[in-house]
């Protein structure tokens, strides 16, 4: 479909959906709250807890010690904006895991304040964290609401009974723990990728509650069984109305239904609704249609909650001896593996870079994508969807144990409505593939993946076990290959009813702009001569698949470069070279040779190595290698013809050619006709820098991302393959440079900041808006002795997403105890015991009192102010102080009120070290309410 066909669906659904949402009770709003968090780097120890009222108190709810409560001392902590990966910012080091890519990990802290209007009371509020590397603990309002096991699954914490409205400020407080590892590959470390705040109605679908994914029935018409989980956190059991329909691209309803259900306080509903479609466009990778589902949730007509999905309507056959078909149309698997890390971010990927990186994939001719090892993020798989870009989603951990399934089921709950996955995977390469453990584990797997869906085959990847009698093979549905090429027939000979793909073959090593393999100085050719043991290269693997028809198709590793297994070498080297592209995105051969073999609709030529070889090598032979899926190619060089070949569209053309600087070109042909032409050309030395922007302009949103390529230039605007040249960027205008690259598996330059080296002639800068952005960016490059370049991107100005304003964090005192109402007037100072935990209440401000059996009580709590205001000073706020009052500060009386009528009251407190006692002395009239009316802070 094209692009504007898609601008035009998008408006007709976002009208057609805004009428629901802009509906004054529709109460759903997801905003995101990746502004404004405060990070440490390296852990924060707990307070020793000791002495019986510090382990009393230690133990409630709403008490978390040290870096988790509400009042700990952040200012000193760096802002930073979430998706965020502290280890990219790190330098590479020896010491650390070279798996990780000699990239330090470790613990961090982030904390984040938000504050909810009034109106918000009785709404049910979620937090979500889309992804957190590895482990992580959150709280908020110093109550432990969560643990995380995974750094791949998302979490949403129902925060409702918790929160705080009005005055009142939440924390949010994340303990990450990236010193424990899931994979033998980069992860990154921190909040990588988006959080948000949701706000529902009490009566609303639950997150992932629509399951709405279309199949084919008997008859040839289409059946979605729509199935809605929905949530009451109000307090009376109600009936709900559940409105669903389906839109096509053109905005028009194509079928839709209703039912209700009653939920019941505090409990869920499941509601199913059958739709049936009769003639829907297909989805398939050349033609991805995509339908809006559109959930509505009413009350006495009234809509209050909604929620948009999309799904795509498609088939899918595995067969055990003709392969894959999608709309029974037999289609062979051209796929990909990939970790998540690019060049410059880290793990923290822009949505806007993942699509520019699957455009490049299709451009190769890929039509699926293995998420290895490990579910992606959200923004992943719909960039997916809207491509045509058929997906092997990976659970992370192998286990069948409770948390672990429930990793599985969340991956599926949320992924199930995507039309380009095609396959769960529920492991790779594990161990216990061939023994009855991981044959009983997998049986488990896949059971819990078919409870939840029963519309796409289960796989695993295995690199072993294939021949023990009792493994893995027997309990999935497609049976995984990794590598093992020589066992394909054999497997497929003993096993002929078992559908078989390869999940992982290639790991090809190739570094990009480099001709020579040089073990000393850890240099790969990009010949595809290069493959470990297990592997194979590029053209030898794809032969052995391509020639199996029982084969579904492959998952070549990598389409990137990625940070770590630096394979066949280490240190200094850290990054991988089994990329098909560098970390940046920049093709190597390998492209180029998947290209000629994968597409087929358009003409392919490329010619390798550059033409600029030193005087030294003149007269000498130069392997010239092309890739093409023309008939013949001839080479020409200077004029001269060097021969005509018979494409050979598995091997690849080669020559022997003796270098003379000049041109060399390349003619594609078919039927004796020039189809294609491509040439390399001797340049001179650079005298200046190019910029070219992936796109003209960014949208103004402060997500958008561009990756701008950097290039020397000579004096006839030839770019020079083989500089290696420093240079430095401005960016001027409302963006950031979020991060840099070049593709250079041993290069140890920083990815952030503002310089970059060009390896082999290219470098990569990547742009990212900021929200609100008006204006024109302005990207200029320079390099000593070059001429400097400047680009200018051109902002559409776009609406930020809704996002959670960022409240400063104020020091609350929000825990108090109030003593026993007295008749006559007590010492405001008096000594509680400390074992003394009942005469003494704990109390929160925000609620007067009546003090039935007297007149007098006293408030109190201790606080140690900010390290700032222990310098400095402070001052003491408290709101709505109602009664006469006398308040005093270690003793002291600082303050007096005479009068009972509330009011709000600044206090100075002086600079002064460690903790403060406050005690607040009230006095009422008979039957007068009194007491700390409102929030108490210390500014
Ligand atoms: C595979 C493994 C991948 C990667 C690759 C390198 O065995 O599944 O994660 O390590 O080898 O060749």
């Amino acid at each position: 479909m094209k692009q504007s066909a898609y601008k035009l669906v998008f408006l007709l659904l976002s009208l057609s959906f805004a009428a629901a949402a802009q509906h004054p009770a529709n109460n759903y709003q997801k905003l995101s709250l990746d502004q404004g968090w405060l990070f440490h780097m390296g852990d924060i120890a707990f307070p020793v807890i000791k002495g019986h009222s510090e382990s009393y108190m230690n133990a409630k709810a709403g008490n978390a010690p040290g870096p988790a409560a509400p009042g700990y001392d952040d200012r000193s902590w760096r802002k930073v904006t979430l998706p965020h990966d502290w280890s990219v910012e790190t330098s590479f080091d020896q010491n650390e895991n070279i798996s990780q890519g000699y990239r330090m990990r470790g613990m961090g802290w982030y904390r984040r304040y938000f504050k909810l209007n009034t109106d918000d009371r009785g709404k049910h509020l979620e937090l979500q964290f889309d992804g957190v590397a590895t482990h992580c603990t959150v709280w908020i309002n110093g109550t432990v609401v969560h643990r995380n096991w995974s750094g791949y699954t998302s979490f949403y914490i129902d925060i409702t009974a918790l929160a705080k409205y009005g005055d009142e400020i939440n924390t949010v407080a994340v303990q990450v723990n990236a010193v424990d590892q899931e994979g033998w590959w980069y992860e990154g470390a921190g909040i990588y990728r988006h959080t948000w705040l949701v706000k529902h109605a009490p009566a609303h679908i639950i997150t992932d509650g629509v399951y709405a994914h279309p199949v084919k029935n008997a008859q040839g018409s289409w059946d979605i069984p729509a199935e809605i989980t929905l949530e009451n956190s109000g307090k009376l059991p109600l009936t709900a109305g559940i409105e669903i329909s389906v839109f096509d691209q053109r905005g028009q309803k194509i079928t839709s239904g209703n039912t209700s259900a009653m939920i019941a306080p505090l409990d869920r509903s499941v509601a199913n609704i059958a739709l049936q479609v009769s003639h829907p466009g297909l989805w398939s990778p050349d033609n991805p249609v995509l339908y809006n589902v559109v959930t509505l949730v009413k009350l006495d007509g009234i809509t209050t909650d909604s929620l948009v999905t999309s799904c795509g309507f498609r088939t899918l056959r595995f067969t055990a001896d003709s392969g894959f078909y999608l709309n029974e149309k037999r289609l062979k698997i051209k796929g990909v593996c990939n970790h998540q890390d690019a060049a410059g971010v880290g793990v923290a990927v822009p949505g806007s870079i993942w699509e520019f990186r699957l455009r490049k994939l299709k451009e190769m001719g890929v039509n699926a994508y293995r998420c290895a090892h490990n579910p992606p993020s959200a923004e992943f798989l719909d960039a997916c969807d809207r491509l045509g870009i058929m997906v092997m989603d990976e659970n992370r951990n192998f286990n069948s144990s409770p948390e672990y399934i429930s990793q599985l089921r969340w991956m599926v709950r949320r992924d199930r409505n995507h039309p380009s996955i095609i396959l769960w995977s529920v492991f790779n390469e594990e161990p216990m593939q061939g023994t009855e453990i991981g044959y009983e584990m997998v049986r488990r797997l896949s059971a819990e993946v078919k409870k939840l869906d029963t519309s796409r085959p289960v796989t695993a990847a295995m690199n072993g076990g294939l021949f023990a009698p009792v493994n893995v093979s027997q309990a999935v549905d497609v049976v995984g290959f990794n590598y093992q090429q020589g066992s394909y027939d054999q497997f497929h000979r003993e096993h002929p009813t078992l559908s078989l793909t390869s999940s992982e073959d290639v790991s090809g090593l190739m570094q990009r702009g480099v001709y020579i393999t040089d073990k000393a100085r850890h240099t790969l050719d990009s010949y595809d001569t290069q493959a470990p043991g297990w592997g194979a290269t590029h053209r030898v693997s794809w032969k052995a698949i391509a020639e199996r028809p029982y084969l579904a198709g492959c998952f070549v590793w990598t389409g990137f470069d990625y940070r770590g297994e630096p394979t066949p070498y280490n240190w200094p080297t850290a990054g991988s070279n089994f990329g098909i592209m560098d970390a940046c995105g920049f093709p190597k051969t390998a492209f180029y040779i998947h290209q000629a073999q994968w597409v087929n609709d358009k003409p392919v030529l490329h010619i390798e190595p550059h033409w600029n070889w030193p005087a030294a090598m003149i007269g000498k032979p130069i392997h010239v290698m092309a890739e093409s899926n023309a008939e013949t190619v001839k080479l020409v060089l200077n004029g001269k013809v060097v021969s005509e070949q018979k494409v050979d569209r598995y091997e690849m053309n080669s020559w022997e050619v003796p270098y003379y600087p000049g041109i060399l070109e390349a003619i594609g042909s078919r039927g004796g006709k020039e189809v294609s032409h491509f040439k390399v050309e001797t340049t001179g030395e650079p005298v200046s820098i190019r910029l070219t922007t992936d796109r003209a302009d960014i949208q103004g949103d402060g997500w958008d991302a561009i990756p701008v390529t950097v290039q020397a230039i000579d004096r006839s605007g030839r770019p020079v393959p083989t500089a290696n040249l420093p240079i430095e960027f401005e960016l001027t205008g409302p963006g950031d440079i979020i991060g840099l690259g070049n593709g250079d598996p041993n290069s140890h330059e920083p990815d952030k900041g503002s310089k970059r080296s060009l390896y082999n002639g290219l470098a990569q800068v990547i742009l990212q808006s900021r929200a609100n952005a008006d204006r024109t960016l302005v990207l200029t490059a320079s390099s000593p002795g070059l001429r400097p370049a400047r680009v200018t991107i051109g902002v559409r100005p776009k609406a930020s997403v809704a996002f959670v304003s960022v409240t400063q964090p104020d020091m609350v005192l929000d825990d108090w105890r109030i003593s026993p109402v007295s008749k006559t007037k007590p010492d405001a100072n008096q000594q509680i015991a400390a074992n003394d935990m009942n005469s003494w209440a704990p109390v929160k401000p925000g609620q007067l009192q009546t003090l039935t059996d007297g007149s007098f009580v006293i408030y109190r709590t201790t606080f140690t102010p900010y390290t700032e205001q222990q310098e400095k000073g402070c001052q003491l706020v408290l709101k709505k102080l109602t009664g006469k009052a006398e308040v005093y500060l270690d003793s002291k009386r600082l303050f007096y009120k005479n009068t009972g009528a509330g009011a709000d009251i600044t206090i100075s407190v002086p600079a002064i070290k460690g903790e403060r006692t406050i005690s607040v002395l009230i006095e009422s009239e008979a039957g007068e309410r009194v007491g700390l009316g409102g929030v108490v802070s210390v500014r």
